[in-house]
């Protein structure tokens, strides 16, 4: 349905509001979530054109009701800005059941990626199959995390592992962006995993990447961001800062996989380059936490794959106590966390990381909206910016989303202004 302007009435609370928007929410803060009870919101041409409490209309003030095509009325239900998922890798083939047997047979990530499961598993399954597949695969994905309130997402490349392969991922994100009334944000990960071929010559895989593929993907804008699994097992410091220094030479902005499996040094090679954000953060020690303060990079969680992958939980507590801000993703991938489901993505934060509703909701919204570059049009209920937003079914409160773990409380999502 197509509307010119929306009105949504008598909303129990509309969450986020912010009369001067802020591009993060860092430490103490995020223990607070800005909100307007008994509120209106009305949307025009796609963007938050006002806010308010209800009053203003029932006492006539403003007559936004003559103005809208449509109303909505959210009576006992709450309005959400949709989540804001920072890091997935949402495009891919087939999946990867069968490892999942593996693992609860007790092999783990690592001895699964040295069988030939892992990431290169989903290499050659991508490699076989055709773009518009691919594609058919991948939009089934994002009309999935759609439904489940997602209103941006970034992509990630990565099981390419060639330059053509990797092309044909990027096209794919790119035909989705296209496509979809979802906000979405390109990176381009070569540096996944050293594909077979390369197996004893990483160093030469780091060149092909370097030479052959950042340029093209590059000069095609297919992405707009670098990442490098800097980890134990996979790719070095020193080959994330050569990766890193020939993608900002190109303008690609680094956003990282560090510190997963091991303190890697990949926290301290991100805040070196100016990393938008460094994931993960399994292992995350007073080094790194000392690191991240004062840098403008977002530490941004996973707990979806710490869950599935039985990892030790990164220390978010400790992250916001030293005054860091915290973003939460969903990994959303075959191997880690096939998951793109960011409400449950906020309950593993409470439930997991000892974060608080409060701190869960700034994390899945303003925080990750800066973990992906967006801050400044999503992630707050904010005049002027993008209308991606839902409401919920009738709660008794907010905090009663990330409690109610296994429950689908989203009724309704509105992207851009137009009501799914
Ligand atoms: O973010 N850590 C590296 N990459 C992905 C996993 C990808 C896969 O197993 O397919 C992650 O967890
Ligand atoms: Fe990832």
């Amino acid at each position: 349905m197509m509307h010119k302007a929306l009105l949504i009435t008598n909303i129990k609370s509309l969450i986020q509001t912010e009369e001067n928007p802020r591009l993060m929410v860092c430490g103490r803060d995020m223990s607070s979530v800005t909100k307007t009870d008994d509120a209106f919101l009305f949307i025009e041409n796609g963007l938050i054109s006002d806010f308010g409490p209800m009053d203003n209309i029932r006492q006539g003030r403003f007559r936004y009701e003559d103005a809208a095509a449509a109303v909505i009325n959210a009576t006992d239900k709450f309005v959400f800005p949709s989540f804001c998922d920072s890091h997935t890798h949402i495009v891919y083939a087939g999946s990867r059941e069968a490892e999942f047997s593996d693992k609860i047979r007790g092999l783990s990530y690592e001895e699964i990626a040295r069988r030939g499961g892992g990431i290169l598993n989903s290499s050659k399954k991508l490699h076989e199959t055709s773009e518009v597949e691919l594609f058919n695969q991948s939009l089934e994905r994002v009309n999935e995390i759609i439904s489940l309130g997602t209103g941006a997402v970034e992509i990630k490349s990565g099981y390419g592992l060639n330059l053509g392969d990797e092309l044909k991922m990027l096209r794919v994100i790119r035909r989705i962006k296209e496509v979809s009334p979802i906000e979405v944000k390109a990176t381009f990960l070569g540096a996944h995993a050293v594909p077979d071929v390369y197996m004893q010559r990483r160093e030469s895989y780091v060149d092909l990447i370097i030479n052959e593929m950042i340029p093209v993907i590059a000069s095609e804008e297919l992405a707009e961001y670098i990442d490098v699994f800097c980890d134990r097992g996979f790719f070095t410091v020193e080959d994330t800062e050569r990766i890193l220094m020939a993608g900002i030479k190109y303008g690609l902005v680094p956003k990282l996989h560090a510190n997963e499996l091991d303190y890697s040094g990949g926290v301290q090679a991100g805040v070196k380059y100016n990393a938008l954000s460094v994931d993960h953060l399994e292992c995350t020690g007073d080094e790194e936490i000392s690191t991240l303060a004062g840098s403008d990079t977002m530490p941004t969680l996973l707990p979806g794959s710490a869950l599935f992958l039985g990892l030790p939980d990164p220390p978010a507590r400790k992250m916001i106590d030293a005054g860091l801000p915290v973003a939460l993703a969903s990994d959303y991938n075959p191997g880690s966390s096939p998951s793109g489901n960011m409400k449950l993505i906020m309950s593993l934060g409470c439930i997991r990381l000892k974060m608080l509703p409060e701190e869960v909701i700034n994390a899945v919204t303003i925080n990750s909206a800066y973990a992906m570059g967006i801050s400044e049009t999503h992630g707050s209920i904010a005049r002027g910016k993008v209308a991606n937003v839902f409401i919920t079914k009738e709660i008794p409160s907010y905090a009663f989303l990330p409690y109610a773990f296994g429950s689908n409380l989203i009724e309704t999502v509105i992207l851009k202004g137009k009501v799914f």
